[in-house]
């Protein structure tokens, strides 16, 4: 997949993301997605919970449909206001599959053989996986073009599929002879925290996947726990460090220095001056406090909002009106273009 040269895309900047309705979130979601999107919600962007991409593994259906209420309560919990961001279900919006599945006639199998999360996710039995957890990339480029997104802010992980969605724009327009039709989107993957590491191990990242609980702070932990995993985060016996460079070497100590920034707004130069020289017993505590007054709440909001699963379902339904407003438009247009009859 080579980048060519983007064609001209005349039409106004948009940002869109998502995040997938299977499991519950932590620190990492929030401080690499979930916060960004805050951070950015003047420009109005296109907040989705990608309920269709979760069942590209099993998903039991009652519980599926609690993920997807919970995931948009944390975007609410987490300071998106549903009148800036349009919060919707993939799957209320059905021209989501419509142009998926034109997509899939644009990609080819050889750029989704060279798809990394899938040989993950498959595993040793790609055989007895889901076609759908194949195409799944294929499903995200619908999801980025339906709305011609030209930012898309995500974690280092979707690199590949956002590369994957430039080059399937690419190809439709020059097939369809349409210049300029879609964007060639960019990936926004920026941030003091892109990626943050499990609590218990530096070298790995913190993830829904670890068995290890004390692994990760989930966004639904009371503050109790939340300021025990900080407290019994591992890490080594040296004081932090008097600089930046000091950290090399030592991931556990900079994956909290990281959080801390992350979570006070600030530098990490400015962490280090603050905590440098001083040991664990002085920052755990300091990171505790932070963590708990800053995710806490979000915590106890969570609960508030899953507790009326009516109001958070007018949300829904409010969001994916206005997503499908722009979305249709767009559907219609890429079915002419192809030479769907138009009746
Ligand atoms: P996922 O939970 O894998 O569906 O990811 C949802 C969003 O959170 C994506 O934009 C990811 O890139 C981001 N994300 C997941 N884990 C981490 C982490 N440990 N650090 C930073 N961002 C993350
Ligand atoms: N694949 C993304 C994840 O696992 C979720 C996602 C689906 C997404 N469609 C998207 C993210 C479109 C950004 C844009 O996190």
């Amino acid at each position: 997949m080579t980048d060519q040269a983007p064609a001209p895309y005349a039409g106004p900047k948009r940002i869109l993301s998502g995040i997938q309705a299977s499991g519950a979130l932590h620190l990492g979601n929030y401080l690499g997605a979930l916060k960004r999107f805050v951070d950015i919600q003047d420009e109005k962007p296109f907040i989705f919970v990608a309920d269709m991409h979760a069942i590209t593994v099993w998903q039991d259906p009652a519980v599926l449909a609690a993920q997807t209420r919970e995931i948009a309560a944390a975007y609410i919990a987490a300071g998106l206001d549903p009148k800036k961001a349009t919060i919707f279900p993939q799957s209320a919006v059905p021209a989501h599959a419509e142009l998926a599945w034109i997509f899939n006639c644009v990609a080819r199998l050889g750029w989704l053989d060279r798809m990394t999360q899938f040989k993950e996710k498959s595993g040793k039995h790609k055989e007895r996986s889901s076609v759908g957890l194949y195409t799944y990339p294929v499903l995200q480029a619908a999801d980025i073009l339906l709305y011609k997104a030209t930012h898309v802010p995500v974690g280092e992980d979707q690199k590949q599929h956002l590369e994957l969605t430039r080059d399937i724009a690419q190809k439709f327009n020059n097939d369809f002879n349409a210049p300029g039709f879609f964007p060639v989107t960019e990936p926004v993957i920026e941030g003091p925290a892109t990626r943050v590491m499990s609590l218990r191990d530096g070298s790995a990242k913190m993830s829904k996947s670890d068995p290890s609980d004390a692994s990760r702070i989930n966004l639904m932990d009371d503050a109790d726990a939340i300021a025990n995993k900080i407290r019994r985060a591992k890490t080594d016996p040296e004081p932090l460090p008097e600089t930046l460079e000091g950290l090399a070497g030592r991931p556990e100590a900079k994956n909290l220095v990281d959080i801390y920034a992350a979570l006070s707004g600030q530098t990490k130069d400015q962490v280090i001056a603050e905590f440098g020289g001083k040991g664990f017993g002085t920052f755990k505590p300091a990171l505790a406090e932070l963590a708990v007054e800053k995710m806490s709440p979000i915590g106890a909001r969570m609960r508030e909002l899953m507790a009326d699963p009516a109001q958070i379902d007018a949300v829904l339904k409010d969001g994916a009106e206005r997503a499908r407003a722009i979305a249709d438009p767009v559907v219609a247009e890429t079915k002419k273009l192809v030479g769907f009859l138009q009746l």
